[in-house]
């Protein structure tokens, strides 16, 4: 993945959203040949899905959507995903991304500050009779209180061992040494030796009584634990935590705690994923709107207007491609799960009894898309979506996923989401969203087939699909490492380049720009004509050229051969 990555950005395929000023979480910008491969997707989708069918019909509809059409979708209740948050780090999580986790866990009941209280602290500067008499507002410091601490043990040849830099022992010392002061007293600082015992006592110390929990995995040492537990009580105030252990038990397959630091986290929570924003000059409740969360809401709202417009009858669908937002919890995985991302929809109307077998029918037309533009499909695996993961609504999902280098992951749903959503909106909103059979004279609410794909994970499929390494000459003929995105010439951002041989030899150059003329009208074409050639023909290889075979061919046949081959 981390060349796929750096490789986007050197060719200005894809570049990190604000990146100047660091970056913004969850959202891409795409450069040159990104937008370029993007568009050859979305174009072919479009091509596939609606021009070269007669039951499609496109749209396009607004990103901004009425909070009504979500509440009445189930989205402003129920589109959520359970999030959890690290106890120590505050960093956040999908719950369910959490790996299972084994191991010991260690629960500690609370804490209490070794560090001496502003109290005890003036009462030891006295008794150790420095010469800094003591400030009021002198910051206590650990290291001036053991030198306190470790001059009056002297002074008065006391028998009190001396701390280690745990918290533990710093608070034995002191506690020590309270005692030692009360069997020695030394004529004249009784009153000094009592302010240091009751203002070292543990009531007057700072305590957190919150409870913690680490888990400590096999091969990891015990005392990490405790380093864990202490880094927890501090955020909480103590400066110097002496952590109390309450228990240590064996715990299998446990979802409760931080991979990363063994850390407790919080119980889950239902966090909303959809982005808000509001209209007009006021921003209270009633001018609240939502950025959609996904294309197709808009496509049910319009349903009744489409079908009128477009008479179309059952089944037929309606395709959009668009953008939606969702502020997900964990962006990650490069473009795999962003905050702002394309999807291309399609909602496909039908007759109850025909959904099942529609279902199949898209789930064919889907795998045989992803044929079309090149993914293969070894790499390419549908998920039959178990009935307790699946949406109350639906009858049956399958999840197209692919192989990508960082796991088996999602590329697309096909939903079969029976009449769900229109009658939704039929109810809420009060419009009638019914069909009517002129030849059985039924009115119905139809059922929906949903293909849902993502644009930006196609992209990044398509990308890490065509990386390839291998060996070519370079200049001098010796053979050296060649990067090679293999792209489907369908989905290549650049269809054609033209390099004449020797940048001062006029009739090259004139021949070469004649035939950019020939090709532009028709495709893509790069045009080169500084440096060495091998270097050129290598930069091209690096975005879209695999083999280095030569062909001749006329002019006037150029234009032909390549279409063909491109489609
Ligand atoms: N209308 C159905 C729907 O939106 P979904 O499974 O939530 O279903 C469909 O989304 C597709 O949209 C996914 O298969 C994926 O390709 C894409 N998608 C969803 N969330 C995404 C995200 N955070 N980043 C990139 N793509 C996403």
């Amino acid at each position: 993945m981390e060349k796929i990555v750096n490789l986007c950005k050197r060719r200005g395929f894809i570049f990190q959203a604000s990146e100047i000023y660091g970056g913004l979480n969850g959202a891409w910008d795409y450069g040159p040949l990104g937008v370029e491969l993007k568009r050859n997707l979305k174009n072919y989708w479009w091509r596939v899905i609606v021009h070269e069918r007669d039951d499609v019909v496109g749209m396009d509809g607004a990103i901004l959507t009425h909070p009504a059409v979500l509440k009445a979708s189930g989205h402003v209740q129920g589109f959520t995903d359970p999030m959890v948050d690290c106890r120590l780090t505050n960093q956040r999580f999908k719950a369910d991304q959490i790996p299972w986790q084994s191991g010991t866990v260690f629960t500690y009941e609370f804490a209490r500050d070794a560090m001496p209280s502003a109290a005890a602290f003036e009462a030891l500067a006295y008794l150790a009779e420095t010469e800094a008499q003591p400030q009021i507002n002198k910051k206590l410091d650990l290291s001036d209180s053991i030198s306190l601490g470790l001059r009056i043990v002297e002074r008065r040849r006391l028998s009190v061992p001396a701390p280690t830099k745990e918290p533990e022992s710093i608070e034995s010392f002191f506690l020590a040494l309270g005692t030692e002061l009360v069997r020695n007293p030394q004529p004249g600082w009784e009153e000094w030796e009592n302010r240091f015992q009751s203002g070292y006592s543990v009531p007057e110390r700072a305590l957190c009584g919150d409870s913690f929990r680490v888990l400590v995995r096999a091969r990891e040492s015990e005392s990490k634990a405790r380093k864990t537990a202490q880094a927890f009580y501090q955020k909480r105030g103590l400066r110097l935590p002496v952590v109390i252990l309450q228990s240590k038990q064996p715990i299998e397959n446990t979802r409760d705690f931080n991979p990363e630091n063994g850390a407790e986290l919080t119980p889950p929570r239902a966090f909303n994923l959809m982005l808000e924003t509001h209209l007009g000059a006021v921003a209270d409740e009633a001018s609240k709107v939502y950025l959609r969360p996904e294309t197709a809401q808009s496509i049910f709202v319009q349903f009744k207007n489409i079908l009128e417009v477009s008479r179309k009858k059952l089944p037929f669908g309606i395709a959009q491609i668009g953008k939606a937002f969702r502020n997900e919890i964990n962006p990650r995985n490069f473009t795999f799960r962003s905050r702002e991302f394309e999807q291309m929809e399609l909602e496909y109307f039908c007759r109850p009894e025909q959904g099942m077998e529609l279902l199949e029918y898209w789930k064919e037309e889907r795998l045989k898309f992803y044929d079309d533009i090149g993914i293969s499909r070894s790499k390419l695996h549908v998920r039959n979506v178990p009935d307790e993961e699946r949406a109350f609504y639906s009858k049956g999902t399958y999840d197209i996923e692919y192989d990508f280098p960082f796991g088996r992951q999602e590329l697309e749903g096909v939903a079969y989401r029976t009449d769900y959503d229109l009658k939704q909106h039929q109810h809420a909103s009060d419009k009638s969203l019914e069909y009517f059979d002129d030849e059985t004279k039924e009115k119905f609410i139809p059922h929906v087939v949903e293909p849902s794909a993502g644009v930006d994970r196609t992209v990044l499929a398509l990308i890490c699909e065509a990386y390839s390494e291998d060996q070519a000459p370079n200049d001098k003929g010796e053979m050296e490492a060649r990067t090679v995105l293999r792209f489907h010439p369908r989905m290549a951002p650049i269809k054609c380049a033209i390099f004449p041989l020797l940048k001062n030899k006029e009739p090259l150059v004139v021949k070469a720009k004649e035939i950019v003329g020939l090709l532009r009208p028709h495709m893509t074409v790069f045009y080169d004509e500084s440096g060495a050639i091998g270097r050129r023909y290598r930069r091209q290889d690096e975005i879209e050229r695999d083999s280095m075979k030569q062909e001749r061919v006329k002019t006037s046949d150029l234009l032909q051969l390549l279409s063909m081959r491109i489609a």
